[in-house]
């Protein structure tokens, strides 16, 4: 795992978005697992600024995302599809038609998580997967629990996850949804590279864990640290609790 600590989350989305235009343009047809949240909103604004300056094209790539609440639609607001076409895919060339997403409407949840991993498999698994990381070591919504889990499933949020994100939902007089559908660990760590980004001392504990702690499901991020290839970029408040790694 190569932890990289820059200034600010500026500097942070100039490297993981390179990272990520570097293997489109290696690869047009690159298939790209991609995150909300805060985490990787300047990433995809740097993405966009590539795209509208001519170096890079999403035409060709497929995309799967992480997660999605159980329940809401694609035109909800507070739908993390809703969110990708907001931040990133509606700005660019991405063709819809290739956009993958866990969908929360699904009247059977388990054939929908079924359907997902399949599909992940039939597009030859994820070439970059980016990620954030919860207060409590979340990576997708693979809460803390007693083991990992391989594949989608649907998973019901912890108190700290709905108080991290309840403010999305008041703001637009909605009830946060207690369940969502997400793609499991096993899932994240068949991508080729994972990319995690983590600012702000709100992570500083969740950061010390992962890069210092063992491997265990009470703090599901850890499992990164078996992978072959994953970058942690991290700003300054975020490593704060980091020892001599910092
Ligand atoms: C989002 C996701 C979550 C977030 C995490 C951090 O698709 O899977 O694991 O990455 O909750 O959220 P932010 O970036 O809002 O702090």
């Amino acid at each position: 795992m190569r932890v990289i600590v820059k200034n600010d989350p500026v500097e942070i989305s100039h490297e993981a978005a390179e990272m990520i235009v570097n293997q489109i343009n290696k690869n047009h047809g690159s298939v790209i697992g991609f995150a909300t949240g805060a985490s990787p909103v300047e990433t995809y604004k740097r993405i966009i600024e590539k795209y509208q300056k001519g170096e890079v094209s999403l035409k060709h790539i497929t995309t799967f995302n992480l997660d999605e609440y159980v329940g809401l639609s694609r035109d909800n607001v507070n739908s993390y599809f809703y969110f990708m076409k907001e931040n990133l895919f509606g700005k660019t060339d991405v063709d819809f038609d290739r956009v993958n997403f866990l969908s929360g409407e699904a009247s059977d949840l388990e054939a929908e998580c079924e359907r997902y991993y399949n599909r992940i498999k039939e597009c030859g698994g994820i070439d970059i997967q980016l990620l954030g990381i919860g207060t409590n070591g979340h990576i997708g919504f693979n809460e803390p629990g007693e083991k990992f889990m391989d594949r989608p499933f649907s998973v019901k949020l912890t108190q700290s996850t709905i108080d991290s994100n309840r403010k999305y939902f008041e703001a637009v007089g909605d009830k946060m949804p207690e369940y969502a559908l997400t793609m499991g660990i096993g899932d994240i760590m068949r991508s080729k590279k994972i990319i995690l980004i983590a600012t702000g001392e709100s992570k500083a504990k969740a950061v010390k864990q992962l890069v210092e702690g063992e491997v265990s499901p009470s703090c599901p991020a850890t499992i990164l640290k078996i992978h072959s290839d994953v970058t942690v970029f991290l700003d300054p408040a975020a490593a704060s609790l980091l020892g001599d790694k910092k």
